[in-house]
């Protein structure tokens, strides 16, 4: 009997978590902070050359143009507003800002047409069939692809790098950001049939996992290589703290990709490699008790050294990253779908207490105020001395993500 009454007991438990994800609101109020503040956005910036990217010490909008890696999230957020709200005024701005990138379909200056293509056309697409965005995803798929090396077995992130000491220039970097892109060359291959380019992502994500891991699952920032012989010449950072150091966003852009690139490709080395990952930023001693990580893991710890100019009396805190516990949130609200047991519940757990410490009032901004972004305080480049403590579009997006994914998940 008493087995009957635990039975009844842990099966109303189990019904309860899978009706009420989302009991404390978390969805809702994170929506509608967007949608006050990017009607605000809309109204004060009509410029389609203009992108809303952060906002300047005054809490006054940034922009960038059409070439920057950062134009499609715009367009992106106004998406995910749309599919929350399904409100069709926000269907009619985000294919306004989404056609405004159309010229970027032939860009191949930089790696970044994933992000780019993919967070404004392939969330234009998903919701609405139209077949123009599929030709148009297709060929920014072809614009990614003639930056894979085969004899690197890589996608070439910048046309080159500069290291910190100033001692070397290089002329194939890949970063790990670069994993993001992938996603664009596997739905490239869905829409067109052409499984080249979802052959170049397996082979771009090996050799990530290959090259750009510690033992530990901390991620080096750039990789760089010989394009002749696909020898690996350093490993550095562009925007973490030091060489060794395990760059928050990075981290992110990590977990985040090899969990999409398991999706797609059901290889269980990758689900591996994910949950490494995972738990590299659950168990990191270093991150603080709202789960929003410092923008490097590593910073001011023993046995890290800069070789760029850091001056630590210039920060009062170490600043927070929230884009990279937004990526970090939507990743593990992924990943968990294909783990079980304790480890679904720990990745989901992550995934929520992020979410939460997001939508609280810390990271939250007050209507009207931080450039009409929703998430305060992230960090774009410390080393570059860019975007220090602000909002940034792209944290914005991957909160919104997160938010959809977890008003979604069912246990
Ligand atoms: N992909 C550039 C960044 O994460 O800042």
């Amino acid at each position: 009997m008493r087995f009957f009454f635990l039975f009844v007991a842990v099966f109303f438990a189990a019904h309860l978590v899978a009706a009420k994800p989302d009991s404390a609101g978390l969805v809702k109020a994170g929506f509608s902070a967007a949608e006050k503040q990017y009607a605000y956005m809309l109204s004060a910036y009509t410029d389609l050359k203009l992108y809303p990217r952060s906002a300047d010490p005054n809490g006054k909008t940034t922009f960038t143009t059409i070439g920057d890696w950062t134009g499609g999230f715009w367009p992106g957020c106004l998406w995910y507003v749309y599919e929350y709200s399904n409100d069709e005024k926000w269907k009619s701005a985000a294919v306004k800002w989404t056609e405004s990138l159309e010229k970027n379909q032939f860009n191949t200056n930089h790696h970044d047409i994933g992000f780019m293509m993919n967070c404004s056309y392939g969330n234009a697409y998903r919701l609405t069939g139209n077949e123009s965005y599929k030709r148009i995803l297709i060929q920014s798929a072809k614009s990614l692809a003639t930056r894979f090396n085969p004899v690197v077995g890589a996608i070439k992130s910048w046309e080159v790098f500069h290291s910190w000491d100033g001692k070397a220039v290089y002329n194939f970097p890949v970063i790990i950001d670069n994993m993001m892109n992938l996603e664009l060359l596997f739905l490239a291959s869905k829409l067109s049939g052409d499984a080249n380019f979802r052959n170049i992502a397996i082979k771009h994500a090996e050799t990530t996992l290959k090259n750009h891991y510690r033992p530990d699952y901390s991620s080096f920032h750039v990789v760089n290589y010989d394009a002749k012989t696909g020898k690996v010449l350093s490993r550095e950072t562009a925007q973490g703290f030091s060489d060794n150091s395990a760059w928050s966003r990075g981290q992110a852009w990590g977990l985040y990709g090899f969990t999409n690139v398991y999706k797609e490709t059901g290889q269980k080395r990758f689900l591996r490699a994910a949950i490494k990952m995972a738990e590299f930023y659950i168990n990191n001693h270093n991150l603080p008790a709202d789960k929003i990580p410092y923008w490097d893991f590593n910073v001011n710890q023993a046995g890290y050294t800069p070789n760029w100019k850091y001056d630590a009396s210039r920060f009062k805190e170490i600043p927070r990253d929230a884009s990279a516990a937004a990526i970090t949130s939507s990743a593990l609200l992924e990943l968990c779908r294909y783990v079980n047991g304790r480890q679904k519940e720990q990745f989901f757990s992550m995934a929520k207490a992020i979410l939460q410490s997001l939508s609280s009032p810390q990271y939250t901004a007050a209507p009207g105020t931080n450039g009409y972004f929703v998430l305060k305080h992230s960090v774009g480049s410390i080393p570059h001395n860019g975007e220090i403590d602000v909002p940034l579009v792209y944290a914005d997006y991957y909160y919104l993500e997160a938010l959809l994914r977890f008003k979604r998940f069912r246990f």
